[in-house]
């Protein structure tokens, strides 16, 4: 079984996944970035799409599609994203259908989006957590794989709780990577 990785960020999750033995065989970023770096480290082949806008002119389709002819030249089962920064459009879903998932710092359907540690915080919730769901096109929905729970503490800032939540989203995250690979979704639609 085959992984692919995609990332924009820190890459602690890349990181722990590869530390624990996911089959990772590819890391795909959209910009230059450290979960790139953390990659290379560990021996994983790296591709960086790097987006040529962040502006209203950006092509958002033809990115996608550019990133689908990247995971295309590899034999790949299951797409995870982890920390990716940009929002995909129809052709990855097509082509990858029911094979790609994402995690997510609330209990969806909570808070999703870019800001959901700082609207959690804001919204003076009591606890908050972390959300594994299938990716659909309609960014942060899909059916949810697994969730936990992360309380918030009184002095919890943006930066604290995130790091809180991103310490359970780790593990929850590869086991559950781990029993998809061990028992591939039956949901799949592939072309
Ligand atoms: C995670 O909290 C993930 O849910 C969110 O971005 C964070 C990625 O962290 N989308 P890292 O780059 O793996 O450290």
């Amino acid at each position: 079984m085959r992984l692919a990785v995609l990332v924009s960020g820190t890459g602690t999750i890349l990181d722990a996944m590869a530390d624990a033995g996911l089959p990772v065989s590819l890391v795909v970023a959209d910009r230059p970035c450290r979960a790139i770096e953390l990659a290379v480290g560990h021996g994983i082949p790296t591709s960086v799409v790097e987006r040529d806008s962040f502006g209203d002119d950006f092509d958002r389709t033809a990115y996608t599609e550019k990133l689908v002819a990247e995971l295309d030249a590899v034999d790949i089962d299951l797409i995870a994203m982890a920390g990716f920064g940009t929002i995909l459009e129809q052709p990855i879903y097509e082509r990858f259908a029911g094979r790609i998932l994402n995690t997510h710092p609330s209990l969806l359907p909570a808070f999703p989006g870019w800001r959901a540690v700082e609207e959690a915080l804001a919204h003076g919730v009591q606890v908050t957590g972390c959300t594994v769901h299938y990716a659909e096109l309609e960014v942060d929905s899909g059916p949810i794989l697994a969730q936990e729970t992360v309380p918030v503490l009184p002095d919890d800032d943006v930066a604290s709780l995130h790091e809180r939540i991103k310490a359970v989203e780790r593990p929850l995250y590869i086991e559950t990577i781990r029993s998809l690979l061990d028992a591939p979704p039956t949901r799949e639609v592939c072309k």
